[in-house]
Order: C-alpha cells, then structure tokens, then sequence
C-alpha cells in the first residue's frame, strides 16, 4: 500500500474552540448587522476569515521571539531579519513596518501622487485603496482567463502583456510610477504569476521606463506554484525560485502576516539607495526608527526564521495540499470553486452558487452568512462590497466575480476541520433553491466599506 500524505510537523499546543448552537448563530449575526467582521471570535467555530497573521509558529520562532533584542536602534534582530531578507530576495535595503498596508503606505508616500496610474495584476484592497487615496488609479491588467473560474490557466495570476504595454502606451512615464505585481494574486483567487511572466513584464517595464514592484504577501507559495508547474523550474528549490522572482523587480513590499509565517509585521525590501532614504523619512514619521518600523525586536526575530521556514518545500508542499485538500471536497460535491485552487484559499463562486440572489443584494455577503448559519463557520466576501463604490460616480462597482473566500491559516486546522467545512458548504448547498434574497445596506463609509458596514436582510 501506498503511504498517505502526513504533516511534516507535530502538534506542540492547543487552542480550544467551541461550537455554538444555530439559534445563538443567528442572534449573534443580527446583533453584528450582518458583518462577519463585527463578530467575536469566540462566536466562530472554524475561522477562514483570513490567513492574515492567524497561523501558528513553530518551536524555532518560539525560541527566537524568547531571543530578541529590544534595543530602539541597530538591534541584533533587525540585522538577522535583514540578513534573512537579503538572502531570500537579493534586495539590499531593509524598512521594517508594523504590517503590509503600511509598508504601502510608506512607498507609495514616496512613489505615489496625484493623476499617477499604477498597472497591476488585481491590486488588493489596501493597496488599491492606498492609490486612490492618493488620486490616482489603479489599472487591472490581469489576464482573462483570470476572470473564468472553470479555466485551468496554470498561472491565473499574470499580467497581460498587451494590456500592460497599452497602458505604458496611454499615459506618460511621468505618471506611471511602477507596475504592482502582486504574488500570489489574492484578490483573483490566490492565483500564481509564473517566472516567464514576470520576465515579459520586466522587459517591457524596462523598455517604458517603469520599475516593476512586488506585493509580496504570499511570495512563497508563489514559488511553490513556479515550481510544480513551470516547465524546467520542478529541480530547483523554492529559495533560488524566490531569488530570480526578485530579481525581475525594484523592490517589494511584504506583509509579514502572511508568508512571514508571524501574527503582526510588513517590510518594505528595495535597492535604489535614494527611494530607501526617502522611504526612512516616512518610515520614521508613520512606524519608528528604520530599524523596527513597529515592530518589536522579538518580532522580527520571529520574522527572520518564519521567512526561512516558509521558504522550504516540505512546509509549503502540507501548507497548499491542504487547501487543495478541501477544494477537492467542494468539487467532488458539485460545489462552484474557482479552479485551480489557489494557494491559501478556496474561493466559492456564490453567482452559480445563489444564481436566484440578485447582484445588488450582495450574493457573496449572502452565501458567507449562511455558512456562518449553518456551521459557525466565518468566510470573507470577495465581492461587490469589497470592489467599493467607484470614487467619482459612487455606484457601486461590480466585479466579475463575486466570490466567497475560505482561507486557510497556515499550520492552523486540521484535515478533519477541512471535512466539517466541507459538509457544512454541501448543506447549504442542497438549500440553495430556498435562498433567494440577500441583504442591503444601512449604513457605510467612505472608503473600504466592508470592513464596517452594516446589513439588513432585503
Ligand atoms: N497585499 C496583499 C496581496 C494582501 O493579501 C494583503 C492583506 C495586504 C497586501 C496587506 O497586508 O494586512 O499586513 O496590512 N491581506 C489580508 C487578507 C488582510 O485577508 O487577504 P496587511
């Protein structure tokens, strides 16, 4: 007999959690104006709200964070999370942050102003929302296949060549500050960008003028995508993948949350010398000194061996067959996902999934809150409350995709959760013909409505 696949780690400490009962469920949701969001932990049973800073640390980050030297300047932490940073990236300069919005809010203070356009692959919300609030906009140049979740593109994450050269076309160098590839692309379903890509990206960045920067947050499982399905990278290891990744761009941004393998932290990483001094001025006004960034020493500490521990294959190889794991599931039951699954979430698609819900009742937001219902388990829209109103007529704006998101914390749940998750998605599933309404809106705010706006059933 074939020997299963088994976690290359033991389990060292628990956390219970609790499940609650379906009538506290629904108070629980009315009491929270029916933001996920809004609810407390301890009223979530399995927690797929993100894979942001909610994953465990290993032994080894464990007994580094115990090592970490708290001093304001030039802390023997910062110079191992620098060495740690330059080894795995190439990048030369180092800016800690306390996350990865304000590592974008740092570069972008620099690289960022008024009428800019910034060409991308799907910028995520904070990034998108860190150029508009700025005035200038960012340009989707994501390739199709992206947008149809049944395509078995490999690299679902790239640019489009040709939509990025008609932007380099359209506007003058002067306001096109850079191009954002962001590695995996969450905000189209966790998908891969491949070498060869960013290589055609950077050849024609170069030909504009244009620096090329990474949004880093999921580099690693980048890498590991690289790996198993670019022709002629499946021989090399994850860490010279990420090497030549960098090499294609100026420099990154990073929210350590995420394949930093830590709870809290960002880095800006780059080597042009006078954007690294102008990026330590607002370094210094927005975080801290330039090294810490608001961080803890003990954090970067922690940092320096999450970086090196997720850039190994045997923790990335459990880390996304897991979520493979439960995106099999949801197929085998018939269940509409984005496919491929992506690297550290299954992405439902709730427009095929609720087809009687109408758009302007948010089928997304819907189809999370009945999860929650049924099981006590807590997704994230990926839909038209996250795509905002469009800054300068207010509409709303509809993506093509109206998606909801399950994502997995890293070293986190067990294949056994992943089970329950699925059975609970299969229920609700088997009532979808019951569900016809959605919800509306009461109140909102300005900008990134989602994370705080407030519902009532239709
Ligand atoms: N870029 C990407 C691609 C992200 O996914 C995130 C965060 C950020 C930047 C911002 O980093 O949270 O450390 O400030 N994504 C989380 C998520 C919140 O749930 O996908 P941050």
């Amino acid at each position: 007999m074939n020997l299963p696949y088994a976690e290359p780690f033991r389990i060292k400490m628990i956390e219970e959690i609790r499940q609650s009962t379906r009538e506290e469920r629904e108070q629980w949701l009315k009491e929270a104006n029916y933001n996920l969001f809004n609810l407390k932990s301890s009223q979530v049973f399995i927690d797929l709200l993100t894979d942001s800073g909610t994953g465990a640390m290993s032994d080894r980050q464990w007994g580094a964070l115990m090592m970490g030297d708290e001093s304001y300047a030039g802390s023997r932490s910062f110079e191992q999370l620098h060495q740690t940073v330059q080894k795995i990236t190439g990048f030369k300069y180092l800016l800690p942050t306390h996350q990865g919005r304000a590592a974008e809010n740092v570069l972008f203070s620099v690289l960022v102003k008024e009428g800019d356009v910034v060409p991308g692959n799907s910028h995520f919300d904070t990034t998108k929302g860190h150029i508009e609030f700025r005035k200038a906009h960012a340009i989707d140049c994501t390739i199709d296949e992206a947008f149809d979740i049944n395509d078995l593109h490999p690299f679902k994450g790239n640019i489009n060549i040709e939509k990025l050269e008609e932007v380099y076309k359209k506007y003058p160098k002067e306001n096109i500050p850079f191009c954002l590839i962001t590695i995996t692309c969450n905000s189209s379903g966790g998908q891969p960008v491949s070498l060869e890509n960013m290589k055609a990206v950077k050849e024609l960045s170069d030909k504009y003028g244009v620096p090329v920067f990474f949004d880093s947050a999921r580099f690693a499982e980048n890498a590991y995508f690289i790996k198993k399905r670019e022709a002629g990278q499946e021989n090399r290891s994850i860490k010279e993948i990420c090497k030549e990744i960098f090499s294609y761009g100026a420099g990154m941004t990073m929210s350590s949350k995420k394949d930093g393998l830590v709870n809290i932290g960002g880095f800006i990483a780059l080597n042009d010398e006078e954007v690294f001094r102008k990026a330590s001025n607002f370094t210094i006004i927005y975080e801290g000194f330039i090294t810490y960034g608001g961080m803890a020493g003990r954090d970067m500490a922690a940092l320096a061996v999450g970086l090196d521990e997720a850039t190994e294959f045997a923790y990335l190889e459990s880390r996304i067959s897991q979520v493979e794991y439960l995106g099999n599931k949801l197929i085998e039951y018939g269940i509409p996902v984005q496919k491929p699954i992506g690297g550290h979430a299954v992405f439902i698609d709730s427009l095929n999934f609720l087809p009687k819900v109408d758009r302007s009742e948010y089928p997304a937001q819907t189809l999370g809150l009945e999860i929650y219902k049924e099981a006590g388990i807590r997704t994230v829209e990926i839909g038209t409350l996250l795509a905002d109103r469009d800054p300068e007529t207010r509409e709303n704006r509809y993506p093509k995709l109206e998606l909801v998101r399950l994502a997995i914390p890293r070293r986190t749940y067990t294949n056994n959760h992943m089970d329950y998750i699925a059975a609970a998605i299969k229920n609700v599933y088997e009532r979808r013909d019951e569900i016809a309404k959605g919800y509306k809106i009461t109140w909102e705010p300005d900008l990134l409505r989602h994370f705080t706006v407030q519902l009532e059933e239709a």
